[in-house]
């Protein structure tokens, strides 16, 4: 039995095409896995807080040094941190926001992408980055207004959302992803509502898979 993290970073309830293509996942994945165990980890509508400078003190230093403010700083990330390790399966659903993630998700990687935690430093190696986060698979489930951004696409070049994801994800040590992108989500009908129904099939496909 698996355990699901859903990050979810649309700040739009019943209206976000980003939720509406994890909710035709997530009811494909647990068709599929029947004891599997989702959890939600939303942070459209509960961003965690942004990096400061206590939050950086704590992520450089021992822990038995910290202060009581820079280990409160810390204690959201040490929280967000423990909650990935914890899970087998990612699932980020996300909107494309000014050809990126939203700022909500960029905290959010910002207090997961910690030195020691979930990567580390070996400055004896060409690549001195060591990814600490190892067994688990990414979906990365993506809506955009706008259409191709997909590889080869005349927009591919734009693409600076699922791309960093692979990306970050990859560097911490999750490489094993699977994107599935629901495009033209601010287009006119009927190419709004057929790209959308073709994402949804996408997404059962690849949750059943
Ligand atoms: C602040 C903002 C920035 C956006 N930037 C882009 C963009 O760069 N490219 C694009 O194709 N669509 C862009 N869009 C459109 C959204 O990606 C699209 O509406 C998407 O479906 C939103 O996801 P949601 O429905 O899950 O909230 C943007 C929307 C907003 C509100």
């Amino acid at each position: 039995m698996a355990r699901v993290l859903h990050i979810s970073a649309s700040p739009r309830g019943d209206r976000s095409t980003s939720r509406k293509l994890a909710a035709e996942f997530l009811a494909a994945w647990r068709d599929k896995h029947p004891g599997d165990t989702v959890t939600d980890r939303d942070v459209g509508h509960n961003p965690p807080a942004h990096v400061t400078e206590n939050w950086i003190a704590a992520a450089y230093s021992p822990a038995d040094t910290h202060t009581p403010e820079v280990a409160a700083a810390i204690a959201e990330s040490d929280k967000l941190v423990d909650e990935l390790f914890a899970h087998d399966v990612i699932v980020v659903s996300v909107p494309m926001y000014n050809f990126g993630v939203p700022s909500t998700l960029k905290a959010y990687i910002d207090n997961v992408v910690r030195i020691n935690r979930t990567f580390k430093m070996d400055p004896s190696q060409p690549n001195p980055y060591v990814p600490l986060v190892h067994g688990k698979k990414l979906y990365v489930l993506s809506s955009s207004g706008g259409a191709g951004y997909g590889p080869g696409g005349p927009l591919a070049g734009y693409n600076h959302e699922t791309t960093y994801l692979q990306a970050i994800f990859g560097f911490i040590g999750v490489t094993d992803s699977t994107v599935v992108l629901c495009e033209n989500a601010n287009g006119a009908p009927p190419a709004k509502e057929e790209s959308l129904a073709a994402a949804k099939v996408a997404a059962r496909e690849v949750a059943a898979a």
